[in-house]
């Protein structure tokens, strides 16, 4: 994959037609941070985005920054503004960071063309816009007409094929990747083309968001470790029993596909054995661990046992891969499971990679993040990414 990168264009910096100097720079960046009440609750995806924006600026760049932020489906969402985020980024960048109530537009065209060098323009969430998600090429050439030069460096939305992140790189002279994307990029790498044995964990709550995604990994991967509520489909299609858990039903077939086809791709399927049950999902009921789901008991966290064998699986591995939780996690009492798992992660010493907003949380609130190989910033994308699929924010801009 050949990209054009910032190093390529601050190489020209100094030369007699400098390359950034007063140039506006477009930047889209992933700043989708989970907000409660307009406060931001995670800022990792604004802290992460801040490289790339900071050397535009040093080398005299004139930067708008713009992204999308939840989903607003076209329409102006109060609740989803980047408005907030605004006086953020300039605190913990030291740098001017303005905000610009729409992202394209006469009135955002004269802000972008009176910033100063160094200066940046942070403009309304994209998606406020329906041509954004849609791709229109009108947006896209509106967006484009903001800036002189585009670079991407949403890792997190390099999966969607927006005006924003795709369609805009026609219209603009010259597009390079950014930092982080640069970074992902190379850290995900170590799973497409991994020293083995090679562990895939995944969790979550749904088989059918993840059909895919578990397909290609038990092609690739020497162990697949599943565990979430997802895990009680799979049970199901071994005629285990499950009780009140979340089940699937239309997915039980694919699961015992899937269970077979491990089998013949030499691929281990590692499933839970004991479980965490209760009779409320808002951990104020009684919780027992159980080998066998009882009828009137939900699974909702992996057992000791399952966790047990899940770390010892990660202490084995040479390469290890990370998405979804292994239960409620954000419940307290259901949360042991995913701890253990991050913990096995964290003392493993396997390269790994953690992706998708749970595991990290997860991975942050144990305060372990600086042990593990690489936290990425892109849930969906990263997944994307390791099963080898084309990104195509990354196709955009490629040579
Ligand atoms: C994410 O949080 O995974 C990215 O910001 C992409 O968001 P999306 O799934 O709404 O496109």
């Amino acid at each position: 994959m050949k990209l054009t990168t910032l190093d390529d264009w601050l190489s020209g910096v100094g030369a007699s037609t400098d390359p950034i100097r007063g140039r506006r720079v477009f930047v889209r960046a992933d700043l989708n941070v989970p907000l409660e009440a307009g406060k931001i609750v995670d800022d990792t995806r604004l802290r992460a985005s801040l490289g790339t924006v900071k050397r535009l600026c040093a080398a005299g760049a004139r930067v708008i920054l713009a992204s999308h932020l939840g989903r607003p489906r076209g329409e102006r969402v109060a609740s989803l503004s980047l408005a907030p985020i605004a006086p953020r980024l300039a605190e913990l960048s030291g740098l001017p960071v303005a905000f610009a109530p729409d992202s394209v537009g006469k009135a955002v065209a004269a802000r972008a063309n009176a910033l100063a060098e160094g200066e940046v323009l942070l403009l309304e969430n994209l998606r406020f816009h329906p041509g954004e998600t849609a791709n229109e090429p009108e947006f896209s050439r509106s967006l484009a007409s903001l800036a002189d030069l585009y670079v991407n460096d949403a890792f997190g939305t390099a999966h969607r094929a927006h005006a924003s992140t795709a369609g805009m790189v026609e219209h603009v002279s010259s597009a390079a990747a950014g930092d982080l994307m640069l970074n992902e990029i190379r850290n995900l790498n170590a799973i497409v083309e991994p020293e083995r044995p090679l562990l895939c964990l995944l969790g979550g709550a749904k088989v059918s968001d993840k059909l895919g995604v578990l397909r290609n990994l038990a092609e690739r991967a020497d162990l697949l470790a599943i565990g979430g509520a997802m895990a009680y489909t799979f049970l199901a299609a071994r005629n285990e029993a499950v009780g009140d858990s979340l089940v699937e039903a239309q997915r039980i077939d694919d699961a015992r596909a899937l269970i077979d086809r491990a089998e013949a791709d030499r691929c281990k399927l590692l499933l839970p054995t004991d479980h965490v049950v209760s009779q409320s999902l808002d951990g104020t009921g009684e919780t027992k661990i159980v080998q066998t789901i009882p009828d009137g008991w939900r699974g909702v966290d992996i057992g000791p046992e399952t966790a047990a064998r899940y770390a010892d699986a990660a202490r084995t591995a040479r390469t290890i891969f990370w998405n979804g939780p292994m239960g409620i996690f954000e419940v307290e009492p259901f949360s042991k499971g995913t701890q253990e798992v991050a913990q096995a992660v964290a003392q493993s010493p396997a390269t790994s990679v953690v992706g998708g907003g749970d595991s990290l949380a997860a991975v942050n609130r144990l305060g372990i993040g600086d042990r593990i190989g690489h936290l990425s910033t892109g849930g969906g994308a990263s997944l994307e990414f390791v099963q080898g699929l084309r990104l195509p924010g990354l196709a955009a801009l490629e040579h």
